[in-house]
């Protein structure tokens, strides 16, 4: 492990690939910090987690609300330092441009973009202060090809990655390091039953993801992945 008991706050932590991350986290000894908006979902995997005597802290956050992103920053830090923020929250529609919502549309860019932006905000100082950190993006196979059915998704990952891309080069000084995680298809809630029973096997597992999270935090010294993309062997769902 990096650090006895490093606090890592993990946004999107009630379901998929923030779950198993929260998990991953719990197990190599770090103090995490769990995030979403179901308090009740947060509460079962707290629930599963002490039946390993494994103790998280549950924090329910929107992050598309910038004063409640500050509120939980806040709530963190006067337990624990912040070592590791995981920006995994994130939200998608699967529609074409003209039947997607205005409401749809703000969402996901509020959600996945915005959130993301907030919570980097909120940290930060902290961050800087205490002489480093770790911010791990969840992006998505989306921001580097075109798919159709994403457009506001996928501007919304590709609009994080040339927001942390950019950031990565004003923060090296202070010793923070900008990792963003490009998965494929994963096997999660994000995507409907239907797609999930027709590619159970060509999907990533959250497992994987969230053993690779945790890979990526604890890389030592002065080695930073800036950028890794993984995809399932068979490769991008037809
Ligand atoms: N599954 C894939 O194929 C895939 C591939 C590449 C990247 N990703 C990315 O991986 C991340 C996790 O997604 P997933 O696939 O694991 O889907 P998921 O199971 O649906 O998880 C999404 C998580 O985000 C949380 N969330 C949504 N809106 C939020 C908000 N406003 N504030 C706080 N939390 C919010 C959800 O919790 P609440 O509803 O309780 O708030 C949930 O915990 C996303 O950023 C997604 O874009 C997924």
């Amino acid at each position: 492990m990096k650090e006895q008991q490093a606090g890592i706050w993990i946004t999107g932590a009630s379901s998929g690939i923030g779950r198993a991350a929260a998990i991953e986290f719990a197990k190599v000894g770090t103090k995490v910090f769990a995030s979403a908006r179901r308090a009740v979902e947060l509460g079962r995997l707290n629930n599963e987690l002490s039946k390993e005597k494994i103790k998280i802290e549950i924090l329910p956050c929107n992050v598309a609300s910038s004063s409640n992103v500050d509120q939980t920053v806040k709530k963190i830090l006067a337990v624990s330092p912040i070592n590791c923020l995981v920006n995994n929250a994130g939200i998608s529609s699967f529609k074409r441009a003209e039947d997607n919502s205005i409401s749809e549309i703000n969402d996901i860019i509020n959600t996945n973009l915005l959130g993301a932006i907030y919570t980097i905000k909120y940290v930060l100082p902290h961050m800087i202060e205490q002489g480093g950190g770790t911010i791990i993006n969840i992006l998505s196979v989306v921001a580097k090809k075109i798919f159709t059915n994403s457009t506001a998704y996928a501007a919304s990952k590709a609009g994080l990655m040339a927001y942390t891309n950019s950031l990565r080069e004003e923060v090296r000084k202070y010793n923070i390091k900008i990792v963003n995680v490009i998965p494929g298809a994963t096997e999660t809630a994000i995507w409907s039953s239907e797609v999930r029973k027709d590619n159970a096997g060509k999907m990533l597992n959250t497992a994987d993801i969230a053993n690779l999270i945790v890979w990526l935090y604890l890389q030592k010294g002065n080695l930073v992945t800036e950028e890794i993309m993984v995809r399932p062997i068979t490769g991008d769902l037809k």
